[in-house]
């Protein structure tokens, strides 16, 4: 159990998460996860002793957001590797397991290559899992450094865009520390801003279907003491209306090479009523979510996830959600629902993208190949 009340303060800290970990145990490998569909009632782990375990742990949300979905992806290859199986073979089933987020088949794909080079240099199968770790295990480092600068550079921007301080921040879906190997893309900042003295208010969307604000986002704001209130989502326009909001801080799932920003559905709304109102929409994420081979948003894949995450929603004391006989398994109507996991935010609508390389600020296809280029030479 989290004690609110010792971690309600500025500059108390409170233990950091352990989202996921690699256990080379003798019982071991495994991959072993913080459960998140289990949060924030319980903090369970899964261990994840071979890749279909990971797969299905990717594909059913326990874990999840972009940059620890590369992290996972890239263990994945290495437990492959460990257990002597066909890594190329991995690599492609943890890369497809969930199609939008690019950073899955970047941490796949990278810790494939670490094996194989290994192997073409004439390593043994023990000696390239052992490559394949190491790269894993530099993956997950190198996501805590980004997301540390990513919060300090997102930070200055907001002093610079809004210099009165008091930030009344909005933010959708979870981007904090349970998706990422330091403390996140747009929390990340928000959490820099309350260190600073200079948050006043996160402003949590719910996330509807899966609710990754109100559980996971919540969860998080309220471990690190954060001023914080949820709403649902259908409730951000009036409160832009109310002129509650300075900022709007989303993360990302892959940034197109004409700067679209595929993230959680109901980010495009906000985006709409951010220009609205006149109040900078940001966008955090690391390099590794740009994806200069997309040339834009339409080429953007978005996963259509199963109907009943929406028609099975239940209301406490009330049932389920949907009208009688259209939720999946009750009727003799086969359950319908639109459920797309993501929405695509033009380049026009995003005020800026901050990354660990630095920000850009308008947001343009060559500002984003430079960005790229230099991380690169990096
Ligand atoms: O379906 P999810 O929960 O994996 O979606 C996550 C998001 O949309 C996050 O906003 C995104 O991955 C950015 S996290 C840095």
């Amino acid at each position: 159990m989290v004690d609110q009340d010792a971690c309600s303060s500025v500059g108390v800290e409170p233990p950091a998460l352990s989202v996921l970990r690699w256990d080379g145990s003798p019982e071991g490998p495994a991959v072993v996860l913080l459960d998140q569909t289990r949060l924030p009632s319980q903090e369970a782990e899964l261990v994840c002793a071979d890749v279909p375990a990971l797969v299905q742990a990717i594909r059913t949300l326990a874990v999840r957001g972009a940059p620890l979905l590369g992290i996972a992806g890239g263990y994945g290859v290495a437990l492959a590797a460990a257990r002597g199986e066909d890594v190329a073979r991995a690599a492609e089933l943890l890369a497809g397991a969930r199609p939008t987020a690019v950073n899955l088949g970047y941490g796949a794909r990278r810790v494939e290559s670490a094996y194989l080079a290994a192997v073409r240099k004439g390593a043994d199968r023990g000696a390239a899992a052992e490559a394949a770790l190491a790269e894993a295990r530099a993956l997950h480092k190198e996501d805590a450094v980004a997301s540390a600068r990513m919060a300090r550079y997102g930070l200055e921007l907001l002093a610079e865009l809004l210099p009165g301080g008091a930030h009344r921040l909005l933010t959708h879906c979870n981007t904090g520390a349970l998706v990422s190997g330091g403390e996140g893309t747009a929390f990340a900042v928000a959490l820099e801003a309350h260190r600073g003295g200079s948050l006043r208010q996160l402003w949590v969307d719910e996330t509807r279907p899966l609710l990754q604000g109100a559980r996971l986002t919540a969860y998080e704001a309220a471990r690190n003491g954060l001023p914080f209130s949820v709403l649902t989502d259908s409730a951000a326009g009036s409160l832009f209306a109310a002129g509650e909001v300075d900022a709007v801080l989303i993360g990302a799932d892959r940034i197109a090479a004409d700067g679209a920003v595929a993230n959680k559905v109901g980010s495009y709304p906000l985006a709409v009523l951010a220009k609205y109102h006149h109040v900078p929409f940001i966008v955090v994420a690391p390099v590794s979510t740009v994806d200069l081979l997309t040339p834009d948003g339409a080429s953007i894949i978005v996963e259509q996830r199963s109907a009943s995450e929406v028609t099975e929603f239940t209301y406490p004391g009330a049932g389920q959600a949907g009208p009688e006989g259209a939720a999946a398994g009750t009727g003799t109507r086969p359950a319908q629902a639109y459920n797309p996991a993501f929405d695509v935010t033009p380049p026009e609508l995003v005020t800026a993208i901050v990354t660990e390389e630095g920000v850009i600020s308008p947001v343009t296809g060559a500002g984003l190949a430079e960005l790229c280029a230099r991380s690169s030479q990096v």
